[in-house]
């Protein structure tokens, strides 16, 4: 089977001439992982670079004592695995799918050479190299400025505005919220109960409502 249609919805490799796409389509594998299975593990060596096709994946740290902080969710067309494969460090972080998730995977040695060759790939790296850093920004500021309260209502507008800025649909637990966040489940749970109490959301079997943007806003720091 060509890969070629699944990599040209890739906005990695959106500048790629179909040439490009067929060699990439050529070396590109795909692979499946069941949830919560662990893709990278922290501190291996880095062999491969992965795409998500579908299903979502979390960044995580985990602790001594088991307690894990999520540095990130991925979903299709985002990718990861690249900092092993540009520093030659071991990887950054454990990589665990969050749903059955698939992947298109290039070894290190193809996506190597294809970052040399194509200079369109190595600028769309360094353009989600600069997000992730905007993003690891705003994490640190929040985690120093901002209470549970502040950081929470903070995720839920930015879990909104991937959606339709109102409505957050993707199914998030409390716990998963704590991981995001930096807190623990029951202060979360608090803290939502807290926000929908005062009419700022609207919790429900199927989705978040954000129902007081502004609210939230000023409880951000925005
Ligand atoms: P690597 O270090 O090879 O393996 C773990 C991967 O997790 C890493 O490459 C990145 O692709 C990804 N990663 C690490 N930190 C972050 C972050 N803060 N945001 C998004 N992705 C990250």
């Amino acid at each position: 089977m060509t890969l070629a249609p699944v990599l040209r919805r890739v906005p990695l490799f959106a500048e790629l001439s179909e040439t490009e796409i067929a060699r990439l389509s050529d070396i590109a594998r795909d692979r499946s992982y069941p949830k919560n299975s662990v893709i990278l593990f922290e501190d291996d060596p880095g062999d491969a670079l992965y795409v998500v096709v579908t299903g979502l994946v979390k960044v995580v740290l985990i602790g001594e004592d088991g307690r894990e902080v999520i540095l990130s969710v991925l979903k299709d067309g985002d990718f990861f695995g690249e900092m092993s494969l540009i520093d030659d460090q071991p990887r950054s972080a454990h990589v665990i799918a969050m749903e059955d998730s698939s992947f298109l995977v290039l070894r290190r040695e193809d996506f190597q050479h294809r970052l040399r060759e194509a200079p369109s790939i190595a600028l769309g790296m360094l353009r989600a190299l600069s997000r992730r850093l905007r993003e690891a920004d705003e994490k640190i500021g929040g985690l120093v400025l901002l209470d549970v309260n502040g950081r929470v209502a903070k995720l839920l507008l930015s879990m909104a505005d991937e959606n339709d800025g109102v409505h957050i649909t993707r199914r998030v637990t409390h716990h998963t919220i704590a991981q995001m966040v930096g807190s623990s489940r029951e202060t979360v749970s608090r803290t939502m109960r807290d926000l929908a109490d005062r009419g700022f959301i609207e919790v429900t079997r199927k989705a978040i409502t954000i129902r007081n943007r502004s609210a939230l806003q000023t409880a951000a720091g925005r």
